[in-house]
Order: C-alpha cells, then sequence, then structure tokens
C-alpha cells in the first residue's frame, strides 16, 4: 500500500478509547490469528478498557491518527517513570503498511523527545517481522528475548523469604532494589500497583529485596536475585493477562519456571531506544502497566 497523505495525528482524549480499543483488538487479534498465537487482548471490551485506562491517566500520553476524520489508528507513551514505555500501537488493518505506524511512532518519539525521557522501551511480538523491522529502522535495539509465561498458580513458599503486599511506606525501599538492578525506578508504575492493590514485596534477610507490581502481562518485577523472583512468582494466585514476560536469557529462573508447570504462550523481544543499562540483577518487564 502507498503511504497516506492526508493524515493527521493529534492527542487522544477519553472519547476516543472505543474506537481506538476497537482498532485495537482487531489488529492484534488479525496478525495474532495469522500465526497461529492467541491475541493479546481477548476482546474488544478489554482493549476498550486498557485504551480507557491510558486516555484517562495525567502521565500517559496518547496519539490518535485519523484519516477524512476517522480514527485509523493509536499509540501509547508511559510517562510515569524514569525511562517511557511505548505501546500498544496499533493500526486499522484496513490501512497496514501504509506508514501510518510509522507515523505514530515517529509522533510518541517526539514526546518523549520533548519531555527529555533519557529512553523508551517497547515490547514486541517476536512472530511479527513487520513491527520488528518498523522499530529497528526507527532506532530500537534488541535486549532481549523475552517468554509469556501462563499456567496454574505454583502456590509454594520460598524458605528464606517473605512476600508481602507493598505499601506506600515501601516505595522508596523498593526504587532502591529497582535502582540497584537497573540504573534508575520504576516508581511511578509502582505507585499504581500498590494503588492498585497488585504490588508485593519480597524481603530476605530483615529487608526489601525486590517486589512486582503484578506477576502479570502488566506488571513488572525486580530482584536482587532470582530467589526474590521464585518467592514472588511463587506466592501469585494468578498470573493475569495472557501471563507474565520474563527473559529467555535468564535461563536457570526459566527452567524453574518449566520445572513448575509453566508454559509458554508466545515470545516477544524486548527493544530500547536511547539509555539502557545492562540489568544487575533478576527482573521480569511489563507489556506496558
Ligand atoms: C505494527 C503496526 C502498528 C505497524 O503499522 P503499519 O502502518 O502497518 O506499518 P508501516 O507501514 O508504518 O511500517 C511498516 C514498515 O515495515 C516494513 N516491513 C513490512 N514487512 C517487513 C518485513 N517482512 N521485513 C522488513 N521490513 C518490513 C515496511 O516496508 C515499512 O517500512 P517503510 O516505511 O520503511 O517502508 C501495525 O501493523 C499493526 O497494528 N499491527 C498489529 C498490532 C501490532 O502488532 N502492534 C504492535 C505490537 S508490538
Amino acid at each position: 500500500m502507498t503511504a497516506i497523505v492526508d493524515l493527521r495525528l493529534r492527542p487522544g482524549t477519553p472519547a476516543d478509547a472505543e474506537a481506538c480499543g476497537r482498532i485495537c483488538h482487531a489488529a492484534f487479534r488479525g496478525i495474532a490469528e495469522r500465526h497461529g498465537f492467541p491475541p493479546d487482548f481477548v476482546s474488544a471490551e478489554h482493549a476498550i478498557e486498557v485504551l480507557t485506562r491510558a486516555l484517562t491517566h495525567p502521565r500517559f500520553h496518547c496519539v490518535v491518527a485519523e484519516l477524512d476524520g476517522r480514527i485509523v489508528g493509536s499509540n501509547v507513551l508511559d510517562e510515569r517513570s524514569t525511562i517511557a514505555g511505548l505501546g500498544p500501537i496499533t493500526v486499522d488493518p484496513a490501512v497496514q503498511n501504509a506508514r501510518v505506524g510509522r507515523r505514530l511512532m515517529l509522533a510518541a518519539l517526539d514526546r518523549a523527545k520533548e519531555r527529555a525521557f533519557p529512553g523508551v522501551r517497547l515490547l514486541q511480538a517476536a512472530y511479527h517481522t513487520r513491527s520488528l523491522s518498523l522499530y529497528t529502522a526507527l532506532g530500537f535495539d534488541v535486549r532481549e528475548p523475552v517468554v509469556t509465561l501462563q499456567g496454574a498458580p505454583i502456590g509454594a513458599a520460598i524458605p528464606g523469604y517473605t512476600v508481602r503486599e507493598a505499601h506506600e511506606s515501601d516505595l522508596e525501599a523498593c526504587n532502591s532494589v529497582c535502582v540497584a538492578v537497573h540504573g534508575h525506578d520504576r516508581g511511578g508504575e509502582l505507585l499504581d500497583g500498590i494503588h492498585l492493590g497488585t504490588a508485593r514485596l519480597v524481603e530476605h534477610g530483615g529487608r526489601i529485596t525486590g517486589y512486582t507490581t503484578a506477576i502479570a502481562f502488566f506488571g513488572h518485577s525486580v530482584g536482587e536475585t532470582d530467589e526474590d523472583l521464585k518467592a514472588l512468582i511463587a506466592n501469585a494466585r494468578e498470573f493475569g493477562g495472557a501471563g507474565f514476560l520474563l527473559p529467555a536469557r535468564n535461563g536457570a529462573l526459566y527452567r524453574w519456571s518449566l520445572a513448575h508447570g509453566l508454559r509458554v504462550v508466545q515470545v516477544m523481544t524486548l527493544m530500547t531506544l536511547g539509555l539502557y543499562n545492562e540489568p544487575a540483577g533478576a527482573f521480569l518487564p511489563s507489556i506496558l502497566y
């Protein structure tokens, strides 16, 4: 398809949630079904809910693409922490491969530049050759192959590691773990997890050594060691959404997860642009929230 010239880009508003959510569901379902994978968004309602959250959250910036007054795609920049998160980006299947995605990416990256984010991260579906190429062309580098894991809750304790609910008073200690592992905190996302009641932390040797905003598709986790993450994973009552994300290069934790009955749903790629520090500890990325 040739590039669309009269495309209009504008900031998204809560009123766009329904149209953007429907396109998001259709776009992900289309590409997933073509490759025989389950869609990331189980229904249009699920996608509308996720887009509503982004479009109403003061620290998310959404950009919408319109053609002849009709919404044909959207992109989201998560501005809650030091490194911005990008996605979901989706384009109406009827106008894909005509550079709408490229324009939506450039708009989000302009915004990140304006707001002086030192880096941007995203998760890409590994089977999607088009998005991998588009992101690479725009400057993103591949950092990690990531597996999405799903299965029955493990329901076990790791001796010496205590898991409890995280509270606002724990924010500083949790952020310190994240800074030690990633070189920056993800405090804005953690605060949301605390307010949602999904955030948990792990204590070992009398101090906080790891936390999770949720062991889920939309949650991230950080631990000084694999044992901290094992304690958090084994404590989870469910793995929300499509499953939780685990860097495949962490073979020890991957093998432990497999030995506990978890199964891979799909492989994704963690990509970054700008500041990125090789993690100095254990971590589970989040698809977004
Ligand atoms: C991913 C998505 C947002 C991209 O938007 P799009 O408008 O279709 O993409 P664009 O036309 O802007 O860009 C695609 C680029 O990939 C290139 N491309 C496509 N297939 C390719 C391949 N197999 N190898 C290399 N490059 C390829 C195109 O040539 C184009 O580059 P160009 O502009 O330099 O010519 C859109 O396809 C979509 O909504 N997909 C489903 C949902 C999804 O996967 N979202 C992303 C989650 S990670």
